[in-house]
């Protein structure tokens, strides 16, 4: 038998590794093996310091609830998340909107609501606003019938679990009309810190960052034989447009709150006008999946 060394581990695994009858999870398993490798050597990784990594996971699984995914925030904060969506949004067969985070608070059970609703419950008028836009082809076709789904937080900048797990607030899904039109009333989101009372947080805080996302609003849009929508819209002046702490904003997706907007259907409110492109789907596509999902829903997956 040859001893291993650090200069042969790498292709042993990858030789034992070699029968995975599945082609993707075997390419797949291989380049991860070969990059966490080079990692450890890259960085020449101590014994002690790899039980920290372990216990730093162990911590950040153990957060993860029904009600909460430490392990997407980490994906998030580690700009991973985003990555995946710019690779995604280059396998598009059309360039439509780009993709945006679906972060940890997406709910699966969301309301179906009217044309021109208030998502949250309890708005203040004063944080009250409008928001509408068409769903397009990437030619300008409306698409109606397109099923869109919104939430955010609320105006002092909560998500509705996070201010109680039971609760469903600011949040809806809408049909547009046959002009591709959806229109709701809303209040005006706030930036607001990513969880920091978990171990993704602690890893934040000790790399000095600010933990601020900047205020927004999700999307998630679909419509019969084009590719699912994962977005969001950012609001232009925030002051964390250009650092958010999950890289999830870009300069594309910015809008600005219009004090008085002639277009508008919900008439004298300050509003916000998001139109959204989608592209003609794939068969591949219908595979690809979001990055991000209801966190009851992953706890739920059969291993
Ligand atoms: C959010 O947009 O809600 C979010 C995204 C990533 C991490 C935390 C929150
Ligand atoms: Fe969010």
């Amino acid at each position: 038998m040859k001893e291993l060394t650090p200069e042969t581990i790498t292709q042993a695994v990858l030789d034992q590794m070699a029968t995975t009858p599945n082609p993707r999870m075997k390419e797949i398993m291989a380049s991860a093996v070969k990059h966490l490798h080079a990692f450890a050597k890259d960085v020449n990784l101590t014994p002690a310091e790899w039980i920290r990594g372990i216990a730093f996971m162990t911590e950040v699984g153990k957060l993860c609830t029904p009600a909460r995914q430490e392990f997407i925030l980490l994906s998030d904060t580690l700009g991973l998340s985003a990555l995946v969506n710019g690779l995604h949004d280059t396998t598009a067969l059309e360039e439509g909107t780009h993709t945006s985070l679906l972060g940890p608070f997406y709910r699966e059970t969301t309301p179906q609501l009217a044309p021109g609703s208030q998502i949250a419950r309890n708005a203040n008028p004063s944080t009250e606003i409008a928001l509408y836009g068409y769903v397009s082809d990437v030619n300008g076709k409306p698409l109606g019938g397109a099923s869109v789904s919104v939430w955010q937080t609320s105006a002092s900048g909560l998500y509705d679990i996070q201010e109680n797990p039971d609760s469903v607030d600011y949040r809806g899904v809408f049909t547009t009309d046959a002009n591709g039109l959806f229109f709701l009333r809303t209040v005006k989101p706030l930036g607001y810190s990513i969880p920091m009372d978990g171990p993704v947080g602690e890893m934040v805080r000790a790399q000095r960052r600010h933990g601020m996302r900047p205020a927004h609003i999700h999307f998630l849009v679909s419509a019969p034989s084009y590719r699912e929508l994962v977005t969001a819209l950012y609001l232009r002046n925030d002051p964390h447009l250009a650092d958010d702490v999950v890289f999830g904003s870009s300069g594309d997706l910015a809008v600005d709150i219009n004090p008085k907007d002639a277009e508008c259907p919900v008439k004298g409110m300050p509003s916000i006008r998001f139109d959204m492109r989608l592209s003609r789907e794939t068969a591949a596509d219908r595979a690809g999946g979001r990055v991000g999902a209801d966190p009851a829903a992953i706890v739920k997956q059969p291993a």
